[in-house]
């Protein structure tokens, strides 16, 4: 039974001051060349400055520069810069920091890759506004490559001076592509049963452990189900649970949810701890039940529940009941870099303002809504609750069009070792 201010101590050895933690969010604000900016610094600055030594897990930095989440994710592969990752590590001084790696798979917009890769090809292209083009199957020397650039990736991470990684398998991307059923269609030893869904996920933590040394926190980010039927179950995510804490890892967040079932932000019926003190009328800690599923599966490894947690009451409730360890914060910490140090203190957090936008910009606006307010931040600016939806979303479509294709060309010609097959 713990408080907010209550040390954690990860199996890896890694102490937390407190219980809130910053969880990833993608800032799209590397350079030309996917390379960490200063505009990066800024941002962790002024992040770890509202954190009180708080956790800091990073937007997803991706594995391979043909497939990114968003066109300016920096990549961490070869041609990384190691010693500009360390720069933003050291700006986000006095907080623990730990990088996120992904592989986005099929969710990968059509402007950034006109042909992404997935598991098998048979689900098609992601169903989101015609952004996403139809995606190949990978082969199996394909596979092994992304699995090795995970633990390359790590290692270089290491390099930087970063606390840990975490490897993304939730919300849709690569790994999560291969743990569902749904989309992972192969018959080879990659898919079929959970053993074989779960291996590229289950190869790429070895890779990680393997590259890097002792002492080095490695994290998963799971989904509890991605709200599909015929998809990725809670009964699935339970075993995947087991199975990554025989793999010894030091900390598992849990989300849910992909592109077409938004989950993670609350955009799924059904969903929210309605039995989580202080949700009131609002859904809170949409994952509570299936972490307190998890509680004992999971052992001695620690917990972080993300996804709609709003209020002071309701952390403090979901860390009580021992089902949690580590509050994962990110939507409010966009609008209000400080409220973790405010919470600290004994403020009491509250609902963010109801979101509205046309359904027809729907998950895309809504994230770059957000994004918007982090490049803000990594200007130098104070984010801006007043900002206009709109503007938002459009300016989401006309980035990544021209910078997504604009880039094309130039990531081609890097290609890392993982794209040759
Ligand atoms: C702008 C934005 C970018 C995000 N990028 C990532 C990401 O890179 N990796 C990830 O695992 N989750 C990402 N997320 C999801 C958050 O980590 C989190 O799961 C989600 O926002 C729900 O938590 P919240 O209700 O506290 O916002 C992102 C969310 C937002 C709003």
């Amino acid at each position: 039974m713990a408080t907010l201010d209550a040390p954690l101590t990860l199996p890896s050895g890694l102490v937390l001051p407190h219980r809130i933690a910053k969880a990833p969010m993608t800032e799209n604000l590397a350079d030309a060349d996917n390379q960490p900016t200063p505009a990066l610094e800024r941002l962790y600055r002024r992040w770890a400055a509202g954190a009180a030594g708080g956790l800091l897990v990073t937007g997803n930095l991706m594995v391979d520069r043909r497939f990114l989440e968003r066109s300016r994710n920096v990549v961490a592969d070869e041609h990384l810069d190691v010693a500009r990752l360390a720069r933003v590590r050291e700006a986000a001084a006095g907080s623990p920091v730990i990088a996120q790696l992904n592989h986005p798979g099929r969710q990968t917009n059509r402007f950034v890759a006109s042909r992404p890769v997935a598991p098998s090809a048979e689900a098609g292209a992601v169903k989101m506004m015609g952004l996403f083009a139809k995606p190949r199957a990978l082969t199996d020397a394909e596979v092994e490559a992304i699995v090795a650039a995970f633990g390359a990736a790590a290692r270089r991470c290491e390099e930087a001076g970063l606390d840990g990684v975490q490897v993304h398998a939730a919300h849709g991307y690569l790994l999560a592509q291969f743990l569902s059923p749904y989309v992972n269609r192969r018959t080879d030893r990659w898919g079929g049963d959970l053993a074989g869904r779960s291996r590229a996920l289950v190869e790429s933590v070895r890779a990680v452990r393997a590259a890097t040394g002792d002492g080095f926190t490695v994290s998963v980010k799971l989904n509890s189900s991605d709200f599909r039927h015929g998809g990725f179950t809670e009964d699935d995510a339970e075993q995947v649970v087991r199975l990554l804490v025989e793999e010894g890892v030091d900390l598992i967040e849990i989300s849910g949810g992909t592109y077409e079932n938004p989950a993670l932000f609350g955009e799924v019926e059904g969903l929210g701890g309605d039995d989580v003190a202080g949700a009131g009328s609002h859904k809170e800690a949409y994952f509570a039940g299936f972490a307190r599923r998890v509680r004992e599966s999971a052992g001695s490894v620690a917990l972080m529940l993300t996804g709609g947690i709003r209020t002071r009451e309701a952390m403090e409730a979901l860390l009580a009941d021992g089902g949690v360890d580590l509050i994962g914060l990110g939507r409010p910490l966009a609008i209000e870099p400080d409220l973790t140090a405010g919470l600290l203190a004994g403020e009491t957090g509250r609902p963010l303002p109801r979101y509205t936008l046309p359904t027809v910009a729907g998950l895309a606006g809504e994230s770059e809504w957000y994004e918007t307010q982090i490049a803000r931040m990594g200007r130098g600016l104070e984010p801006d609750p007043g900002l206009r939806a709109i503007s938002a979303a459009s300016r989401f479509v006309s980035g990544e069009a021209v910078r997504g294709i604009g880039g094309r060309r130039r990531r081609a010609r890097l290609v890392t070792s993982a794209g040759r097959s």
